[in-house]
């Protein structure tokens, strides 16, 4: 019988303990009895973490968008596949049914192969949140090009570093952006990054702000011309169930982003049966994620996991606080959005504006309150559980990563009891495991320690693009035949985990994941700087805020510091862009060092954070001086 819909606590054990007991058959009779598969697997499961390896349905053949659209035409041909709600409220929201998505997706896949791109080629997308975004993606799939979708909001440098990282022939972007009542020049972006990037060979520009922009001749192509004279039928490349289905970048601790490469068939088996199950989805609801297909929870939830299950998904243009802060509740009445899934730090934001705002708009078709990106705090929970949910609408305070492909710990929505802060339970499949500093397993509950996950599941990432060695040292070498998540967690006296945070350099601000040493490296470019330490700090909205320490060049010279603080962020802005600039920046004499020369960021991290009663021992420092005088400068 099959488990593709857990509907009541019990089952949930019954199946979760199947799933751990015989995960191949558990699996194997999810990915038989709701995919389509031009042929089906040899083997279910074959996998090394020490190597690190791993396969899923190895020998199945398969197209993901036959998948995402072509099965559906039979039965929801004139269902909405996307719901897009443009930036600007006054702009009539466009329904894309499931038909018309199949046309336009052929259209564009043969636009991409008119141009050169073939099975296996990167194409890079850095395109705001418009239907050309989700139709590239899905186009890109349709013939087997390795999709790496760059959020919009990146700068021409994290642009350019992305495009040469995996060598993409193609960029396709935009004139412009909307966003509120500004525009993005986001062709301008392009063209900047394009200076450093001969690998490039055609850009594909979608219209959208209709500003006068610079065409590049022989390179830069009008998209619309192209699609509107290509053919609406466009045969499915047949793809091995391990073949690269895209390229998404996150931070890491070193100054190079990650490309986190994920394959078609346990990405598409994993991330349609979650998004039944965590959303409890039903036929004809009205499924809205308010995250930008740029990060991977708009790859997996706006436009993967929903369209394999038939779903019509709302695809947002704006802002939460344009034309105010009451779009979001705005969009659900106008829509009757059913399952809402947004980031803790847009909720805090709302949150600031009081409740009038909510209660102005009928939200009752509101079934269930999606919460990710970073731990929620408490009064955040109350206010979305209580003011948005009004106690009967459960929220699911889902955790996974880039890398997990899909969401890994979480209630199930009227299945799992909730509890303010707790991811709460595993979902089916997944085996978590806390380890002590030493590299122990934490067994029993009321415990806590670094996550782990014991045993693979089927849409892990498999490598990093052209690194597969940092891929082992950074996920499979804390803990032996274990994958290290990089964050700490809890589990209470019923098993109940709670994610406490990141344990590494990485920082996540505003749900973004920010690595600090790129944010250094960009900050020691400025020709006054001799040395930067990065720390995050807590913030009301934002979760966490970056807080710099910068020691200066003795140049003799003084410089007006408020202007240099300028030029920091200037700095920061124009290599990672405007998310990672400094909310606090305190120049110092000097960093505060072990005796090997290695910056103490634990301290920052307390002084920035207000925590000076626990700062520990610092008379091992090379410079334990330099620790008081920090503090006494301290903003
Ligand atoms: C954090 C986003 C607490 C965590 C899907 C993780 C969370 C990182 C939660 C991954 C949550 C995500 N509670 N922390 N519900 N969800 N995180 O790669 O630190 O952008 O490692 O993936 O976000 O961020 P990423």
């Amino acid at each position: 019988m099959s488990n593709y819909h857990i509907k009541h606590l019990e089952e949930y054990y019954q199946v979760y303990r199947k799933s751990i007991r015989e995960p191949e058959n558990f699996w194997e009779e999810i990915a038989e009895e709701h995919f389509i598969w031009r042929k089906k697997w040899d083997k279910v499961l074959e996998w090394d973490f020490s190597k690190p390896e791993i396969k899923w349905f190895q020998g199945a053949k398969l197209n993901i968008t036959e998948n995402c659209i072509d099965r559906h035409l039979a039965t929801r041909g004139d269902k909405t596949a996307i719901l897009f709600e443009p930036n600007n409220p006054n702009e009539k929201a466009e329904h894309i049914s499931y038909k018309k998505l199949y046309e336009r997706v052929n259209q564009f896949a043969n636009v991409l192969k008119e141009n050169g791109i073939q099975k296996g080629d990167r194409v890079c997308i850095y395109v705001p949140m418009i239907p050309e975004l989700a139709i590239a993606t899905l186009a890109c799939a349709r013939i087997g090009a390795i999709h790496s979708v760059v959020f919009a909001g990146f700068s021409s440098t994290a642009l350019s570093t992305r495009i040469n990282d995996s060598d993409c022939k193609m960029v396709i972007t935009a004139d412009g952006s909307f966003r509120g009542n500004k525009t993005i020049d986001l062709k301008g972006i392009v063209d900047d990054a394009l200076e450093s990037c001969s690998c490039v060979e055609t850009v594909l520009v979608a219209k959208r702000i209709n500003s006068d922009i610079n065409m590049k001749e022989g390179r830069d192509k009008w998209l619309q011309p192209l699609l509107d004279s290509a053919s609406k039928q466009c045969k499915a490349t047949v793809m091995d169930a391990e073949d690269p289905l895209f390229i998404l970048y996150t931070s890491g601790s070193t100054g190079k982003p990650k490309g986190m490469v994920h394959t078609t068939a346990g990405y598409m088996v994993y991330t349609a049966y979650t998004f039944k199950n965590a959303f409890q989805y039903k036929e004809n609801d009205v499924y809205w994620c308010t995250a930008d297909i740029g990060w991977i929870t708009g790859h997996s939830y706006i436009v993967y996991g929903p369209l394999a299950n038939g779903a019509t998904t709302v695809l947002f243009e704006g802002a939460p606080s344009y034309p105010d802060f009451g779009r979001f509740w705005n969009i659900v009445e106008k829509h009757k959005v059913n399952q809402f899934y947004t980031a803790p730090t847009a909720i805090r934001a709302l949150a600031k504006h009081g409740t009038e705002l909510v209660d102005k708009y009928d939200l009752s078709s509101l079934k269930v309150l999606g919460s990710v990106g970073e731990p929620i705090n408490e009064e955040a929970w109350h206010w979305y559980n209580d003011i948005v949910g009004k106690g009967k609408s459960p929220i699911i305070d889902s955790w996974w990563q880039t890398e997990t492909g899909g969401i890994m710990i979480t209630p199930i929505p009227y299945v799992t009891p909730t509890k303010p802060t707790y991811a709460t339970l595993p979902f089916i499949g997944i085996q978590p495991a806390l380890m002590d500093e030493t590299g122990n397993e934490l067994k029993g509950n009321q415990v806590e320690g670094r996550l782990c996950i014991k045993y693979p599941w089927p849409s892990i990432a498999r490598t990093i693009w052209g690194n597969h060695q940092r891929y082992k040292e950074t996920y499979f070498s804390a803990f032996e035949n274990k994958y290290f998540t990089g964050d700490g967690a809890l589990r209470d006296e019923v098993g109940y985990y709670r994610i406490t945070g990141r344990v590494d350099d990485v920082i996540i601000v505003s749900g973004h994941n920010l690595g600090t040493a790129p944010i250094e490296d960009a900050i020691n470019e400025h020709p006054a700087v001799a040395e930067s330490a990065i720390v995050g700090f807590p913030h009301d909205v934002k979760g966490s805020a970056l807080y710099g320490y910068i020691t200066l060049k003795e140049t003799g010279e003084s410089r007006n510091h408020d202007n240099l603080k300028k030029e920091v962020n200037q700095l920061i802005s124009d290599r990672i862009g405007p998310i990672a600039k400094l909310d606090k920046i305190q120049f110092t004499e000097g960093l505060p060092k072990t005796r090997s020369g290695k910056i103490m960021r634990r301290i920052l991290r307390k002084i920035a954070s207000n925590d000076l009663n626990n700062l520990g021992d610092v008379s091992t420092l090379l410079n334990p001086e330099i620790v008081e005088n920090i503090i006494k400068n301290k903003l």
